[in-house]
């Protein structure tokens, strides 16, 4: 998922001062950016996404983005970009020429690594999909399409403007243009079964490069789907049988050569997405454009930056003022190290010890861990690395904050 999907921090956060900190010197560096538009709002999803009925001034927004890319390489100055991400919304309805602007405004502030990721967000319509090349031609190497299911009754109830014939063509097209692509499938949907999860999970392990983000439907607060969900009219899986779907996606994608990686996603090895692992590895990134977040180390300090989510406002914010941040605050020690472990017990390598005693200050607690290990709930490594279990990804939240109270 995206970064700001993520915890947000308060900017009237009141505690302990930030202590300074030295931060680790060989963080990778991503930049986010975020197109917070889309064709339609789909009932299920809480992204910062809007339906505009006018045309985008693309020229605008590519400006504004520019600008706020210079504002904050003025703050993170030198940077190698490993990884550059355009989320959304959907940012597969930029024009090739918006997408290659915000490129070159990067390459203008910070060096581009020869080898950078850099992924494009894409929904696999017919249309977006004749887009591909020209992404391809401003420097996209790779692309993550949301298909969302493989069948089209489902695909009507979320709310998808594309059927599942062209989703898998839209994913042809990306194989044939990318080197790398990766797709989404949302499960535990309504009235899904396992035996119909374990069919639309083969045809898409068939049809899958290096790649596959699988999420089990989240009821988020505030959507059609909660409001439908509330009223008896949107039944999903009880957790028995979400838990099947999830111990079904573990076996068939490792069986498949695509083995989970983190808790939602699978990769075969080196296919990972290097951008994501930058946040799950608690490294440095820089959010770009309306309700982005980022982490940025300055003066020895782990900063959190967010910027404005309306998109008008943030775009009025960037043009008076130069960028669009409305939080950008030291984390404390405590913070860090609670952030680490949270998105790094996600990721099947786990988190470093080492690294947690360097930023918290103080080890992790020992009791506690041998009382999870004793729980089979997590394991150390022959490395002396700390990761979740089998058993206990399931229940990582409970893990996780097991290990920061
Ligand atoms: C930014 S969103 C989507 C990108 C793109 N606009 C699309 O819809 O294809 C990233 C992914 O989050 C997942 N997602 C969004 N809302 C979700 C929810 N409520 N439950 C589970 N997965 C969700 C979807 O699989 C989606 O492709
Ligand atoms: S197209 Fe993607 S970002 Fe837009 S509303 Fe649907 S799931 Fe959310």
């Amino acid at each position: 998922m995206l970064p700001e999907k993520r915890r947000a921090v308060s900017s009237e956060r009141t505690g302990p001062a930030p202590a300074p900190q030295t931060i680790d010197a060989d963080l990778e560096f991503g930049v986010y950016v975020h197109w917070p538009f889309c064709l339609s709002k789909c009932p299920y999803c809480d992204f910062n996404s809007h339906v505009r009925r006018a045309a985008i001034d693309e020229r605008r927004f590519a400006r504004a983005l520019a600008a706020e890319i210079a504002a904050t390489a003025a703050r993170v100055p030198g940077r190698t970009v490993s990884t550059i991400f355009f989320g959304g919304g959907t940012p597969s309805l930029m024009q090739p020429a918006t997408v290659a602007a915000v490129l070159d405004a990067v390459a203008c502030h910070w060096h581009i690594a020869p080898d950078a990721e850099i992924t494009l967000e894409a929904n696999p319509t017919s249309v977006e999909a004749t887009r591909f090349r020209g992404y391809r031609a401003a420097g996209v190497n790779r692309v993550s399409l949301g298909v969302q299911a493989l069948d089209d009754s489902a695909l009507a109830e979320l709310g998808r403007l594309h059927s599942a014939r062209e989703a898998l063509d839209a994913v042809g097209v990306a194989r044939r243009i990318f080197d790398r692509y990766s797709f989404d499938l949302i499960y535990a949907r309504p009235r899904q079964t396992p035996q119909q999860w374990a069919k639309e999970l083969d045809r898409a392990l068939a049809e899958a490069g290096e790649h596959l983000s699988l999420y089990q439907l989240t009821i988020e607060p505030d959507t059609p789907f909660a409001t439908l969900h509330k009223a008896g009219k949107l039944k999903i899986p009880d957790d028995d049988t979400a838990r099947a779907l999830y111990d079904m996606t573990q076996e068939l994608c490792a069986a498949g050569g695509l083995p989970a990686y983190e808790t939602s996603n699978h990769a075969r090895p080196n296919g990972e997405c290097r951008h994501n692992l930058i946040y799950w590895r608690a490294h440095e990134y820089a959010g770009i454009g309306p309700g982005a977040h980022g982490r940025l180390a300055v003066d020895g300090c782990r900063r959190a930056t967010a910027t404005e989510k309306r998109p008008e406002a943030w775009l009025s914010r960037v043009e008076s003022g130069g960028h669009g941040f409305v939080i950008d605050e030291a984390l404390t020690r405590e913070e860090m190290a609670d952030e680490f472990l949270l998105m790094g017990l996600r990721l099947a390598e786990g988190i470093d010890p080492s690294r947690y005693r360097a930023l918290a200050g103080r080890p992790l607690d020992a009791q506690r861990i041998a009382t999870l290990r004793e729980h089979g709930l997590v394991e150390m490594t022959a490395d002396g690395r700390l990761r979740v279990s089998r058993a206990g990804f399931p229940v990582l939240d409970a893990v996780v904050a097991d290990l920061a109270a």
